[in-house]
């Protein structure tokens, strides 16, 4: 028998199955084989919220949650977030190396000459309601780039495929400014080529009166680190929208939307506004216990606390936590800060939490930068959908390109009635 294998034993059928073991998982269709009769569909798995599926094989971004590891393409998230740019780590999460200075500055050129949008997007935006959610409106006009770009639908073309790459990262930036621009009421304010990618958003959402927008460039950085902290995180809720919905063989536009919509969730890149509210919600440092204590009794829960992969550190919120030093004194310190971290340190001795293993996550400090930056509380997942659009492209190019992938089509186990003939409306009880 050979030791890569996996030996089942079907005890109501008392059969015996080998199945192999291949990078420490086995196909879940090796079960399939597993039948008590002719007529049996045979065995599944049963794993609501992939708990322990994976559903692909990549080669963007490691993860180790126990240890608090991340890395893009082998690359540690700390050494990234130190010395390299947002623009060159999506180079390196999209192509799977560091650009030479070359490669980087043809992309950079690329992305940024992709940034202006067509006027009548900014028509489509102008129809919003003044209050709409911006993150609303960005996952309406990036799905509306698809009706632009039809050329978008043909991913299987490697140069259109490029081309889709630089319009949807550099647009990202315009959309997002637009829509905060929009629900302040604000005329839009359009890229300016010679600024770099973070430089240019400050630009399109601060710029007032001057004829030339100069961004702080302790700020640009600091958006830009928060950008390459944001870049990719494997296959988290959005990810596996983006994958799920890119099966369909549908264009990237359509499938960045469904991947933002899931983005926008509390849950997800939802969370940094949700920590803000609590945070605002709470009001004052003697009041943490009190709340702490209604998160454990389940009345409410600790936003940007608990990851489903990490149990341990976030090392996204390691890196913030420096950088809010940074921000903070150009800024002034946010307030909220102290009760941020009396919440942290109340959380990190509580039983409740340690045992639980939940610790601050990516969206526990970085809310707090934001809003000291000036941003307010609902562009904070749009913050969050801009650099993740690099991470959901490449997700999606490993996806289309993977042979053994095919349209997305979970199974279920039916729990619901039998047949039963139809009960005319007059004799239903
Ligand atoms: N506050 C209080 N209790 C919590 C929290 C929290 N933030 N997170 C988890 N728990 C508790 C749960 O009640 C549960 O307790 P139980 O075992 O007694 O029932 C246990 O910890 C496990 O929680 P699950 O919900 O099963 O963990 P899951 O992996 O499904 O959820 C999630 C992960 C969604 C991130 C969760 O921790 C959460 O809701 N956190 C707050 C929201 C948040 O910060 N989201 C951002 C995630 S990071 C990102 O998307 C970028």
């Amino acid at each position: 028998m050979a030791s890569n294998t996996l030996t089942i034993i079907d005890n109501r059928t008392g059969k015996k199955y080998e199945v192999p073991v291949e990078n420490g998982a086995i196909r879940a269709m090796d079960l399939r084989q597993i039948k008590v009769g002719d007529d049996d569909f045979g065995l599944m798995t049963y794993d609501p919220a992939f708990m322990n599926t994976a559903a692909c094989k990549s080669k963007i971004t490691f993860i180790d949650g126990d240890k608090g590891i991340l890395r893009y393409r082998g690359y540690p998230i700390d050494q990234l977030a130190e010395q390299s740019t947002y623009l060159e780590t999506a180079y390196l999460i999209l192509y799977g190396e560091l650009p030479t200075q070359a490669q980087l500055n043809e992309w950079h050129d690329n992305v940024i000459h992709h940034t202006i949008i067509h006027e009548n997007i900014k028509k489509l935006m102008d129809g919003f309601h003044h209050d709409a959610h911006p993150m609303g409106m960005l996952v309406s006009t990036v799905a509306a780039l698809s009706t632009f770009y039809p050329d978008a639908k043909n991913i299987f073309d490697e140069e259109l495929r490029r081309k889709q790459t630089w319009r949807l990262i550099g647009k990202m930036i315009t959309l997002a400014a637009f829509a905060y621009r929009h629900s302040i009421g604000m005329p839009y304010a359009y890229p300016d080529n010679d600024l770099s990618y973070t430089g240019n958003l400050l630009n399109m959402m601060f710029k007032m009166t001057e004829v030339k927008y100069r961004p702080h460039p302790v700020l640009e950085k600091a958006l830009d680190v928060l950008f390459i902290l944001h870049a990719d995180h494997e296959q988290n809720c959005s990810a596996n929208a983006m994958r799920s919905v890119g099966s369909s063989h549908v264009d990237p536009y359509s499938a960045i939307a469904a991947a933002a919509a899931a983005l926008y969730g509390p849950l997800h890149g939802g969370a940094n506004e949700e920590v803000l509210h609590m945070l605002q919600q709470i009001g004052s440092i003697d009041r943490v216990p009190e709340f702490i204590k209604k998160a454990k009794a389940g009345e409410g829960r600790l936003m940007g606390f608990g990851h489903r992969v990490y149990k341990n550190y976030d090392p996204r919120a390691k890196v913030i936590k420096r950088l809010a030093d940074q921000v903070f004194e150009v800024t002034g310190v946010n307030p909220l800060l102290k009760i941020a971290l009396e919440l942290e340190r109340i959380a990190l001795e509580d039983e409740y939490f340690v045992k639980r293993k939940l610790y601050p996550n990516v969206d526990f400090y970085s809310g707090l930068i934001y809003q000291a930056m000036g941003f307010p509380l609902d562009m904070f997942p749009v913050l969050f959908a801009i650099p993740r659009a690099s991470g959901w492209i490449a997700q999606w190019e490993e996806l289309i390109l993977d042979p053994e992938q095919r349209i997305a089509r979970p199974r279920q186990l039916f729990l619901g009635h039998a047949e039963r003939p139809y009960v005319p409306i007059v004799k239903r009880k």
